[in-house]
Order: structure tokens, then C-alpha cells, then sequence
């Protein structure tokens, strides 16, 4: 890369190193640690993964039954967060009212300025156990639903479930929706988890540094197309319309939500698996129309750009038949990625160098201010 070339977006521009997760696109490929992403998701718990993204390695028995008791011990709602959530009434959308949780969780942390590793590690941990309370209790309180406790007998993802939905999910939704969360808990330098480590490349703290990610994640270019694949397929409606919906959303220059990568460029390493999730739950469900618009939508996106679908377009309708509201879709996203965020954080912090590139000023040349301006 010649000096001074300008790469629009940073496309293409390796800003530094991280030992966290690789992609790799030549072959559709995603390592966290060096183990691939389908195999974690076929065989840990999400608890196992997190350790994993945090520490390097899997964690021994011993590790994980400790860091299983500290979660579980962590995830009732503050009633100082409720306060919060109830202030932002319903208009405010739920990644809105997930971010200010997170910035009052982070405030109200007692470690909230102290970057030692193992302060930073505690603040993760914490936060994993306490923002499915905030994202539950947001989605029952729209509903005028009352809140759930949460319970110590359940795993990360069923205790999740539980608490917003008041009733233990098969075990099928708890399968799928754990899927989900694991991968979508790291991808390397993607546009939030970069802001993260631009956030704590200044010096500043971990909470901050999350709040600003969750900022990024929002987006519908990056998290916010979970949501957004949702309101597509509500507009289509009919199966049978997605070929005539799409030919008019191209013709109108939009931006297919669900679609393309800026890294992978034929095809999102994590769709197989999550599309193989969504339709076990497709069958569950019998949401035969739901499926068949998928597929449509997709195989007339193959026919008219070449562009494959990647991991927001499988789990946009996974959670609706997980029995989520559209616009929490992004929130849960929140819930799994702080895993990658933190772990991030962590390594941004241990070699850290401040994140400040160059502009190429194209303004006016310098001039004189009008005297009496
Ligand atoms: N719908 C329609 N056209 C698309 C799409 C899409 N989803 N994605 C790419 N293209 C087209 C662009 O219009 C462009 O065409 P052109 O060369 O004729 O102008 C070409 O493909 C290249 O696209 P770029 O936007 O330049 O590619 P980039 O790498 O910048 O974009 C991005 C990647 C932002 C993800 C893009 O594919 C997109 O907007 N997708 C929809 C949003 C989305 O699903 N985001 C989720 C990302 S994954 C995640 O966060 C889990």
C-alpha cells in the first residue's frame, strides 16, 4: 500500500494484530483461539466460549464451574438499571436502552477506573451476567409483562431465554439460540469491536469502551441488519413477492439487509451453521411461509447481484421464532459480542499504541477572516 493511498472504509488495511479470532475468507473459515467457530458451536457452552475468547484457552473443569458461579451470581436486574430502562419509555428503540444500561452498569462498577487485567476480566464477566437481565426486562416490559427472576439452575442461554419469555425453552430454542449466541461473540476488527480498541487505545475504561461498541453495533450495516432483515421480510409479506420486491429494491439502489461482507466474499462463514439452526426451529414451528421466503429472497439475491447472505439474514428470522420482538434483535447481538469486545479491550490494552490515523485535507486553502467577521 503506497504511502498517503487512501483506502476508503480502511478496506483491505491490517491495522494491527490480534491473537483473538482469524478470518479467513479464501476459505470461508473462522477461528476463535485457533479452534474452528462450527465445532465450538457444536460443542461448548457458551460460558466455555467466552473463557475461551477471554483466557486463549478452554477452561478445566475446575475454571468453569468457578466462572459459572460468579455468572450465575451476577445476573439479577440492579433496581438502579430497572429505574433506567423504565425512564427511557417505549419510544426509546432497545439498543438505545441497552447502551445507557451498560454506561449505568459501568458507572455503578466498583472497578469501573482500575485497568488492572484481572479488574478488566471481573468487568467482563460482570457485564456478560447482567445485560440479559436488561434485554429481558426490556422485552417484557413492552409487552406489560412483569419481570422474571432469573434462575441458578439454568445455563447462560436457557436463563436468558427464561427470564424474558417466564418459561423454560425446549431444547431445541435453547440449542439454537446458544448457536447464536457463539458465533456471534467475536469477528475480528469489525467496525465495533474496532471501536472498542480506538476507545481504549486513549487510556479510557472498559465501560466506555463497550458503550461506544454497542454505538457502532447498532448501525444497520453492521449488527443493526438483524432487525433490519426482519422489516424486509414483513414488507414482502408473501413468499411470492420477494423475486418483484427485490427486482424494486435494486432498481431503487437499496441495500439489501443480511446481505454481503466487507471481508467474505462468497458467503459468511457462520451462515451453514446458523442456517442449519433456524431451520430446526422452522420445522418446530411449522413456519413453512417464513422459510420459503428465505430461501426466495436469497436465491433471487444469488440470481440478480451474486451476493450470499451473511450471519444477520439466518438468525433475523431464528429469533423472531424464538418469539423475540424485531427490534431486540440487535440487543441480543450485544449480549453475545461483549465477549469479543472485552476480550479485545484486554489485548488493545496490552499493547497499547493510541489509534490516531492521518486525513487527507481537501477544504479550502487558507484564508483570511473578513475583518468585523
Ligand atoms: N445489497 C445490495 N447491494 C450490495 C449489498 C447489499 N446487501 N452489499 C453489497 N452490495 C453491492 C454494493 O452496492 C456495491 O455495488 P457497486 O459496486 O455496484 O456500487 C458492491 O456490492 C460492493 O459493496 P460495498 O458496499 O462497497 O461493500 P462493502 O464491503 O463496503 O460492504 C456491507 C459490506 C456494508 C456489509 C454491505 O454488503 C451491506 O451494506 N450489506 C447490508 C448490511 C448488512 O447486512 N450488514 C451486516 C454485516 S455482517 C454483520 O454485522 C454480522
Amino acid at each position: 500500500m503506497a504511502d498517503g493511498e487512501i483506502r476508503k472504509g480502511l478496506a483491505g488495511v491490517v491495522v494491527d494484530t490480534t491473537a483473538i479470532s482469524k478470518v479467513n475468507p479464501e476459505t470461508n473459515s473462522l477461528l476463535y483461539r485457533g479452534y474452528p467457530v462450527q465445532q465450538l458451536a457444536e460443542r461448548c457452552s457458551f460460558e466455555q466460549v467466552a473463557w475461551l475468547l477471554w483466557h486463549g484457552e478452554l477452561p478445566a473443569p475446575e475454571e468453569l464451574a468457578a466462572f459459572e458461579a460468579r455468572e450465575r451470581a451476577g445476573r439479577a436486574l440492579d433496581p438502579r438499571v430497572r429505574a433506567v430502562v423504565d425512564a427511557a419509555g417505549r419510544t426509546a428503540h432497545p439498543m438505545d436502552v441497552v447502551r445507557t444500561a451498560v454506561s449505568l452498569l459501568s458507572a455503578l462498577d466498583a472497578d469501573a477506573h482500575d485497568s488492572s487485567p484481572a479488574a478488566e476480566l471481573a468487568k467482563a464477566e460482570r457485564l456478560l451476567a447482567a445485560i440479559p437481565a436488561v434485554v429481558a426486562y426490556d422485552q417484557r416490559r413492552r409487552r406489560d409483562l412483569e419481570p422474571v427472576e432469573p434462575r441458578d439452575d439454568l445455563d447462560w442461554s436457557r436463563n436468558f431465554l427464561w427470564m424474558t419469555f417466564g418459561e423454560e425453552p425446549t431444547a431445541t430454542a435453547a440449542d439454537v439460540f446458544r448457536i447464536s449466541m457463539v458465533l456471534y461473540a467475536e469477528h475480528s476488527f469489525n467496525a465495533s469491536t474496532f471501536t472498542a480498541r480506538v476507545v481504549t487505545s486513549t487510556l479510557s475504561d472498559l465501560g466506555s469502551a463497550v458503550v461506544a461498541a454497542i454505538g457502532a453495533l447498532k448501525g444497520p450495516l453492521h449488527g443493526g441488519a438483524n432487525e433490519a432483515v426482519m422489516i424486509a421480510f414483513d414488507e414482502i409479506g408473501d413468499p411470492g413477492k420477494a423475486e418483484a420486491w427485490l427486482d424494486d429494491a435494486l432498481a431503487a439502489k437499496r441495500k439489501i439487509m443480511g446481505f454481503g461482507h466487507r471481508v467474505y466474499k462468497h458467503g459468511d462463514s457462520r451462515v451453514p451453521t446458523m442456517e442449519a439452526a433456524m431451520r430446526r426451529l422452522v420445522q418446530e414451528h411449522g413456519a413453512d411461509a417464513l422459510v420459503e421466503l428465505y430461501d426466495r429472497l436469497a436465491a433471487a439475491m444469488d440470481v440478480a447481484k451474486g451476493i450470499k447472505p451473511n450471519l444477520d439474514y439466518p438468525s433475523g428470522p431464528a429469533y423472531r421464532l424464538l418469539g423475540f420482538d424485531t427490534e431486540q434483535f440487535t440487543p441480543l447481538f450485544v449480549a453475545a459480542r461483549v465477549v469479543g469486545w472485552t476480550a479485545h479491550v484486554m489485548e488493545q490494552r496490552a499493547a497499547n499504541a493510541l489509534i490516531r490515523p492521518l486525513s487527507a485535507y481537501v477544504g479550502p486553502e487558507e484564508r483570511e477572516v473578513p475583518v468585523g467577521g
